[in-house]
C-alpha cells in the first residue's frame, strides 16, 4: 500500500493522476476540523465553494433550501455570512439538518482539486485514526492532500498526514510514502501527545492567536476525538449513510 503526502494546494496531482486513488484532504486550522465538526453536529451537507460572490449567488438561486453561508477571508467572517470558519460555532444549535455553503482561503480549494480521486475523504486531526483505519481497510494507494497555508507548507497539515500514515501501518501493513510522507510522520512521532504546542508554533496558528482565537487552536489540535468519515461526493461533502459512522459526537 502507497500513501502520499502533498503539502500544499499547488501540488496536489492533478486529475489523472488521482484517478484509481483515494485522497484525503486536510487543513487542520480550521476548515477541514470545521466541516467535521459541522457533520457531526448534524449538518446535513457542507457545499464547498471557491468564492463568496458565488456562495451568495447559490443561496439566492436556491431560497428553498435554506442554506447557511459559512466561511472566512483571512481568518475572519465575511460579511453578509451566516457563521465565519471556527468549528466552535458550528454547534448543533445553528447547523443541525441545515444545508451550507463554505468557503474558505485554502481549504475548499483543496478539496474541489482533489475531487478527481475515486474517493475524497476531508480528515483533521479530530477523525486522523478514523480515516487511516478506513484507508488501510481499502487497501488502495492514497494522495494525502494539505491545504497549507497561502500555498505555503504548514506544519499543522503536515503532522496530520503524518498521523494519518502512523495510524495506517500496522503489523505486515507497511505503507510506502514519499519524502514528504517520511517528513510527515517523523513530525507526528516528534509531537504526538503535544500536538497543542505544535498548532501554536505554526505561522498560521500564530496569526489566529493574534486574533483572539486560541479556543479554535485546542479544540484543532485534539487527536482521535470522532470516527465520522466525512467524503466529498456530487459537490458536496456529507457523512455516508446520513450519519454518524460511530457512537460518538465532537
Ligand atoms: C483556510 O481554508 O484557509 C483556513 O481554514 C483559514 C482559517 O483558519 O480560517
Amino acid at each position: 500500500m502507497r500513501a502520499d503526502v502533498y503539502p500544499t494546494v499547488l501540488n496536489i496531482p492533478p486529475a489523472e493522476e488521482l484517478a484509481g486513488k483515494a485522497a484525503v484532504v486536510i487543513d487542520v486550522l480550521r476548515a477541514t476540523t470545521t466541516i467535521c465538526t459541522a457533520l457531526a453536529n448534524g449538518a446535513d451537507t457542507v457545499v464547498p465553494i471557491l468564492t463568496p460572490e458565488e456562495a451568495f449567488q447559490v443561496a439566492r438561486d436556491n431560497p428553498e433550501r435554506q442554506f447557511l453561508l459559512g466561511g472566512e477571508r483571512k481568518a475572519v467572517i465575511i460579511p453578509g455570512f451566516n457563521l465565519g470558519n471556527s468549528p466552535l460555532e458550528y454547534t448543533e444549535a445553528r447547523v443541525k439538518g441545515r444545508p451550507i455553503l463554505f468557503t474558505t482561503t485554502n481549504g475548499t480549494r483543496a478539496i474541489r482539486r482533489a475531487a478527481g480521486a475515486d474517493r475524497v475523504y476531508i480528515a483533521s486531526l479530530l477523525n486522523a485514526p478514523a480515516v487511516a483505519r478506513e484507508l488501510a481497510r481499502l487497501e488502495m494507494d492514497a494522495a494525502i492532500c494539505c491545504a497549507g497555508t497561502h500555498d505555503q507548507f504548514s506544519l499543522e497539515d503536515t503532522v496530520c498526514a503524518g498521523a494519518i500514515l502512523e495510524f495506517m501501518a500496522g503489523p505486515g501493513q507497511p505503507v510506502e510514502t514519499n519524502d514528504m510522507g517520511l517528513v510527515a510522520r517523523e513530525l507526528f512521532r516528534r509531537y504526538d501527545g503535544r500536538l497543542a504546542d505544535l498548532l501554536h508554533l505554526s505561522s498560521h496558528g500564530r496569526n489566529l492567536v493574534k486574533l483572539g482565537l486560541q479556543d479554535d487552536l485546542l479544540f484543532c489540535a485534539q487527536l482521535g476525538t470522532t470516527t465520522h468519515l466525512p467524503v466529498f461526493t456530487e459537490g458536496q461533502v456529507v457523512l455516508p449513510h446520513g450519519g454518524l459512522s460511530g457512537s460518538d459526537g465532537v
